[in-house]
């Protein structure tokens, strides 16, 4: 089974972010009983918490057939006006990376958005002139890891704007006992949590884990997904008891030990552990940030109280005192 196979399709089998979901639920309902489009969606959070599979799941609720694209993919107008006159009534356009999309193309969007009509030129120069399409209704539907890499105009006219969060412990090991009942391995609930525990908040990660541990406890054991099994797979992973990877380690300590803990900027802290600035910020910050061992202030990254300790290092002057 693919990673696809363990998305839930309906909203009802959706775990987690209640509030994302409660609010689609009323929004697509009184969408349908109106038979109207949906208004335009945007999901905006941490990579691996559901955007893709949310969009889906409104156009499997909406009754309607989604498209999909990518910031990056559109280059020309024409690329974006090929898809858009190729939508039946309600469909849903899901636009990945939606921060990504140049300039020309976002400037048709516009009034794609507002009033279902495009404005396309012809030609150049002198010569150039403006033709009007109309287009079907249609739902976009927006997926970005940061919402404040959106241009103002382009935010402004997403009537529906839904900040996905990190999942808790409980809520991924509802997710993962629900994939490992769709894979047919066998776990206990203590292997479940464990598993749940070390997969940075994130559904993506815990399916990912999850088919590791399976193979661990297959070839290891006698299958059966305990939690010494998680535990002793995931130290093989170097997933450490937090759930951080190799790389949030490296950013750790770096900003400890080769900046003194901070303030250290992005650039700096991009070259120290050869990682691009998009990867620590959409990728690795969020969560040590969210977990409370890392923080960005306006001088640069400071490692907090808890990093030093979860390193075992002596607290400096600065945080010794109690704050
Ligand atoms: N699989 C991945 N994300 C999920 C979610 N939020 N709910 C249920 N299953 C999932």
């Amino acid at each position: 089974a693919l990673e696809r196979a363990l998305r839930p399709k309906v909203l009802d089998e959706y775990i987690g972010q209640e509030k994302a979901r409660g609010q689609l639920e009323i929004f697509i309902h009184a969408a349908r009983g109106r038979s109207e489009p949906l208004d335009h969606v945007l999901l905006f959070g941490p990579p691996g918490l559901g955007k893709t599979t949310l969009a889906h799941i409104i156009a499997k609720e909406m009754g309607v057939n989604l498209r999909q694209t990518s910031g990056p993919v559109l280059e020309r107008a024409g690329d974006l006006a090929a898809l858009l006159t190729n939508l039946e009534p309600n469909d849903v356009l899901f636009i990945d990376e939606i921060h990504r999309l140049s300039p020309v193309v976002e400037e048709i969007l516009y009034p794609a958005m507002e009033d279902y009509r495009l404005d396309i030129m012809i030609g150049e120069g002198p010569a150039a002139r403006s033709v009007r399409l109309d287009l079907p209704p249609f739902t976009l539907v927006g997926a970005t890891t940061r919402a404040g890499m959106l241009t103002n105009p382009l935010r402004d006219r997403f009537g529906i704007v839904s900040r996905l969060e990190f999942y808790t412990a409980d809520e991924l090991a509802r997710i993962v006992h629900r994939s490992a009942g769709l894979l047919e391995v066998p776990m206990v609930d203590a292997g479940a949590l464990e598993i749940a525990r070390r997969s940075r908040g994130t559904p993506r990660i815990a399916n990912r884990l999850l088919r590791r541990v399976r193979d661990y406890a297959q070839v290891k054991a006698d299958g059966v997904v305990t939690s010494d099994i998680a535990d002793a797979a995931l130290k093989m992973l170097d997933v450490d008891k937090l759930g951080f990877d190799l790389m949030d380690r490296k950013l750790l300590e770096a900003v400890l030990e080769k900046f003194g803990g901070g303030p250290v900027g992005l650039d700096n802290l991009a070259a120290a552990i050869g990682e691009e600035r998009d990867t620590i910020e959409d990728v690795l910050e969020p969560y040590l940030i969210q977990q409370g061992y890392l923080m960005r202030t306006p001088r640069g990254r400071v490692a907090t109280r808890l990093a030093y300790q979860h390193f075992g290092l002596a607290l400096p002057d600065s945080l010794a005192s109690g704050e």
